[in-house]
């Protein structure tokens, strides 16, 4: 799967975002190896410590569907420039897939292409 149709399945996903509190929807759809796209949101709460990201909603997503090797993930927001993924969700990712392309968008599709490796050096050093 091409690249802007990984990001055309993120903004799909936006819109389905609970954000009463940022107004901030993300929307993340991650590809897996075996050629699965799987799709997230991020999911706030009262209680804020609790709101899941997209990205980790997507892995998790695809994890309990069984997959563990994943290409690359989308990630789209309506921001000045493309937002990346936050410590947790680098971490998580990191867990699976230490070669995975992280592609971040904003809505008028301006890019920032990286890596899991790039975002989160030496994750898994010495394990
Ligand atoms: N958020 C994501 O879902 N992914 C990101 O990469 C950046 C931040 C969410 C968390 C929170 O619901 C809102 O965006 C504002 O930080």
């Amino acid at each position: 799967m091409e690249i802007n149709e990984l990001l055309a399945e993120a903004r799909k996903a936006r819109e389905f975002a609970y954000a009463p509190y940022s107004h901030f929807p993300v929307g993340a759809a991650l590809l897996t190896k075996s050629g699965r796209v799987f799709t997230g949101c991020n999911v706030e709460n009262l209680s804020f410590g609790l709101t899941i990201c997209a990205e980790r909603a997507a892995i998790f997503g695809a994890l309990a569907a069984g997959e563990r090797n994943f290409v690359r993930i989308g990630i789209i927001a309506d921001s000045k420039s493309p937002v990346t993924p936050c410590g947790a969700c680098r971490q998580v990712l990191a867990e699976f897939s230490s070669e995975m392309e992280i592609v971040c968008s904003n809505l008028e599709g301006t890019l920032f292409h990286s890596t899991i490796s790039e975002l989160l050096p030496r994750a898994q050093e010495g394990i």
